[in-house]
């Protein structure tokens, strides 16, 4: 007999409804994941200490999950505007659109951000480079090996465990089995010793770097396509930060390295470009040239998944990413990104001016701060978050490799930024 859980389930044997369970098994994979998603977590421990000292409130400033806090530009709303406008005339109603895209779309994405090296065809567009992670795992399936920098975005570990890839978490390393961290700290630069590390399939690499703020110069990136190719890994490039580069000859594209259209995958985003982390729009490049062991290709699968499990992005939404890539749009998004990384400089140097080593911040919007010897970083979120009411990010959520640092994000209003670096350089001196 399965019990039936929910308020008007009749109680059985004596239990009351809501004590039963129905009679599915949980996936245990779910099982395996550590704890809650970070950003959440963080949200809880905000919460949590604001229940506890509600007169805060007011003096609260996140410089915690990388979210985009500045209006939507002119142009580029109007690209949003007029789309959703012609939705109520009888010319311009759209219903479904093709699940990959509208084709102006992933023509302007290859014209405008690939330089001529990808194919319209080759863009898929979606709503957002997160949800595509792990449409990309549903392509890989269970039976893979994955590597990750540590620390990393956590989203490539989380979704590795969801898939069924890995074993248990190590309760000793706080690595679970069968993934491959790829240490990336001030020690080596944050870029991984690749060559000295076990084969993965599949690669996650994420340049600009969330969390460490590097950006992988083009030696490291024609290493890291080179080390792919010679092992038959699969790259999974995000880019979702790549606007930010700034730095001469610092690539911004993994298909700015030469063999890279038959080892990658690159993931992007219109999130930290133009505002549109509420919006939703991304788009992922599988290139046609990419394969499985077995010569089909990877470009199929995702397809099959996208028409499958996806009904395109909004039209909508579209349209504004048809506005952001108008020369007035990339202008736009220029503007927009001056001055998340003027935020960023703003807060290397505060934190550099009571003496911290500070790392990024300068082609990414993301700071990372290496504490003082012995530090723990969820402590140091604690102790900051009471003494400052500043919300940080501790770097042992992005992976073990992160413990003994401190993510601050750039996403936030030049004022709170201001008065942000001023309670740190008080209470952190
Ligand atoms: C972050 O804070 O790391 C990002 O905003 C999370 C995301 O883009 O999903």
């Amino acid at each position: 007999m399965i019990a039936v859980a929910g308020a008007f389930a009749p109680a059985q044997n004596g239990r009351s409804s809501t004590e039963l369970h129905s009679g599915v098994t949980r996936n245990p994979n779910f099982a395996k994941l550590a704890g809650g998603y970070l950003f959440p977590e963080i949200g809880r421990r905000r919460t949590a200490y604001l229940a506890e000292n509600p007169d805060m409130a007011d003096r609260i400033i996140s410089l915690g999950i990388g979210d985009t806090t500045q209006p939507i530009p002119e142009h580029i709303l109007s690209g949003l505007v007029g789309s959703a406008s012609k939705l109520g005339t009888k010319e311009g109603y759209s219903g479904y659109g093709a699940e990959q895209g509208m084709g102006d779309l992933r023509a302007k994405i290859a014209e405008k951000l690939y330089d001529g090296n990808i194919k319209a065809d080759e863009v898929f567009v979606s709503d957002g480079a997160k949800c595509d992670i792990m449409r990309v795992q549903q392509v890989f399936g269970p039976g893979v090996t994955t590597a990750v920098q540590d620390p990393s975005y956590p989203v490539y570990v989380d979704t590795s465990v969801m898939m069924g890839q890995t074993g248990d978490i190590n309760s000793e390393t706080s690595q679970y089995d069968n993934i491959v961290y790829m240490p990336c700290t001030a020690e080596n630069n944050f870029f991984p010793d690749i060559e000295n590390l076990p084969r993965a399939d599949i690669v996650y690499f994420c340049s600009p770097n969330n969390p460490t703020g590097a950006a992988a110069t083009r030696e490291q990136l024609e290493m890291l396509v080179k080390v792919c190719k010679e092992r038959g890994s699969i790259l999974v490039f995000d880019a979702a930060y790549a606007p930010f580069i700034r730095s001469e000859g610092v690539p911004k594209s993994i298909f700015e390295i030469d063999g890279a259209r038959e080892v990658a995958i690159e993931c992007n985003s219109f999130s930290k470009y133009a505002g549109f982390t509420g919006v939703r729009l991304g788009w992922t490049v599988v290139p046609d040239e990419l394969t499985f062991s077995d010569g089909t290709k990877v470009r199929d699968d995702f397809n099959r998944v996208m028409t499958t499990a996806f009904n395109g992005a909004s039209n909508i939404v579209q349209g504004g990413g048809l506005a952001c890539l108008d020369d007035e749009g990339l202008t736009e998004i220029n503007t927009l990104i001056d001055y998340y990384l003027e935020n960023a400089k703003l807060l290397k140097e505060a934190m550099e001016s009571i003496g911290y080593d500070v790392f990024g911040g300068a082609d990414a919007p993301y700071v990372f701060v290496k504490l003082p010897d012995g530090k723990k970083s969820w402590d140091t979120f604690s102790e900051i978050l009471e003494k400052t009411q500043v919300v940080t990010i501790p770097g042992a959520g992005f992976g073990p490799g992160g413990e003994g640092y401190l993510r601050l994000s750039a996403f936030a209003p030049r004022d709170t930024v201001i008065e942000a670096c001023e309670r740190l350089k008080k209470a952190m001196a």
